[in-house]
């Protein structure tokens, strides 16, 4: 059986990471989350001030990416947690304020050359399952299975918002959810750097109407394809 990268890119909360975590179970493969970079790297930037009324100023994140140190270590039931500067910030980064400042630093090329480098240093093994925006077309152009994944925005804020209550952090309202999902989307895939787009050797899965067994049995048939099983 060869050994492979997957690339999984898509829209925000559309499962891309549920998916990705159960697909990497399945390889015996190590799964990464880039977002939680992007979101570690915002949250660094909210605490230093750096983003006052909404805007992010560049030139500071910039000269501090040398300070900044990312890394993910398993906790006791091996999940993967995100290190700020050797700090857990794994639950500090999920808040949807995290989400906006992440969607802003990612948004600046110096911010993203770092990640990337780094993201592509994780993966020179292969053996890797990589979740974000950009795997499959600026990180792993290459990789051998890229999958592409997306929803309605209806579906997508629904989602969210369940995920939100449910972990206690009630947002205002639905309709306010799927308007920052929104947002969002235009600015993933309308930034200058890097926007999200779909590679065009990807494969599209629309999970808008499908069960999570129905999008596991899917990847599966993917990947067992793809690597010969
Ligand atoms: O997947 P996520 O919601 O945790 O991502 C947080 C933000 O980071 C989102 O606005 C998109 C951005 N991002 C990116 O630009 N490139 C990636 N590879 C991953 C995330």
């Amino acid at each position: 059986m060869r050994k492979i990268v997957v690339a999984v890119d898509g829209y925000s909360s559309c499962g891309k990471s549920t998916m990705a975590k159960a697909l990497a179970k399945y390889a015996g493969y190590a799964y990464i989350d880039t977002g939680a970079m992007y979101r570690a790297i915002g949250l660094y930037a909210t605490r230093k001030g750096f983003i006052k009324d909404g805007e992010l100023d560049n030139a500071a994140i910039i000269g501090a990416l040398d300070e900044i140190d990312i890394f993910f270590k398993p906790n006791a039931e091996g999940k993967n947690e995100t290190y700020l500067n050797g700090e857990n910030v794994e639950g500090e980064i999920r808040t949807l304020d995290a989400a906006i400042a992440a969607s802003k630093v990612s948004e600046i090329k110096e911010v993203r050359a770092a990640l990337v480098r780094q993201q592509q240093k994780m993966g020179e093994g292969k053996c890797v399952v990589m979740d974000g925006r950009d795997i499959g077309t600026v990180v792993f152009p290459n990789a051998e299975l890229k999958i592409f994944v997306t929803a309605s925005s209806d579906v997508r804020a629904k989602r969210r918002y369940d995920e939100l209550v449910a972990k206690g952090d009630a947002p205002e309202s639905l309709e306010k959810v799927k308007k920052d999902i929104e947002e969002r989307d235009l600015r993933d895939t309308t930034r200058k750097e890097s926007p999200l787009v779909q590679a065009a050797d990807a494969v599209v899965l629309d999970n808008s109407d499908m069960t999570l067994e129905e999008q596991f049995e899917w990847l599966k048939r993917k990947f067992d394809e793809t690597v010969g099983k």
